[in-house]
């Protein structure tokens, strides 16, 4: 198991999710906020044990991936990618992080980590559907390449992330983060 390592001095465990993951991703689950839950499925989720829940659990490490970061056993936060079926150089990808742990540099490591894997598999872009106010995810995509695309529509923003290079080490800074168009 590998670790990752916070700017705030903190230390988590980083590892692919495993079949038998379950308990500790719908304990993850109950653990979020409304607010986090609605912008990771864009849409509230009222019962983790859904059928639809369990395909989360679906790793083939081919063309489905998920990484997990975990703080004293429980699992703090995921990042995932799924090939798309018509193209497989493209993948969608999915990340949520505890409340608690958030806005402290995980989601963006753990992206990053995810990047590098699905380069070395070929992966040549990712693709995210994100809500048009999630600055956070916007900002964590930005930062994963320069050449990322954001196109607004209906209060959604679609994201294409191109992963031909490795991201540039230093953040970047705010202004340079398109602002979304005024609601027509
Ligand atoms: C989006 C999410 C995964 C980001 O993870 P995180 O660990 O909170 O983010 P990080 O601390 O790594 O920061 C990533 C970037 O977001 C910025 N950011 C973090 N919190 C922010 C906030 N509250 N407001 C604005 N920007 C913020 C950081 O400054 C950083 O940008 P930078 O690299 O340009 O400085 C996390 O907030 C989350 O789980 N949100 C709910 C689910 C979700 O939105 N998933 C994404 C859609 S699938």
């Amino acid at each position: 198991m590998a670790s990752l390592h916070l700017a705030d001095g903190s230390s988590l465990q980083l590892r692919p999710l495993e079949p038998d993951d379950g308990e500790l991703l719908v304990r993850l689950f109950f653990r979020l906020s409304a607010e986090t839950v609605y912008r990771r499925f864009l849409s509230p989720i009222p019962d983790p044990y859904r059928p639809e829940m369990r395909r989360l659990l679906e790793v083939d490490h081919r063309r489905r991936e998920a990484l997990a970061a975990l703080s004293e056993g429980e699992v703090v936060a995921v990042a995932r990618y799924a090939r798309d079926a018509a193209d497989p150089d493209v993948a969608e990808i999915a990340i949520v992080v505890e409340d608690g742990w958030q806005g402290r540099g995980l989601g963006r490591l753990l992206t990053r980590r995810l990047a590098a894997l699905a380069r070395r598999r070929g992966i040549a872009a990712f693709h995210a559907t994100m809500l048009g106010d999630n600055r956070p995810a916007l900002r964590l995509l930005r930062g994963l390449s320069e050449a990322a695309r954001f196109r607004w529509s209906t209060g959604e923003i679609e994201a294409e992330v191109p992963l031909t290079r490795e991201p540039a080490d230093t953040s970047r800074p705010r202004s340079e983060i398109p602002p979304a168009p005024a609601p027509r």
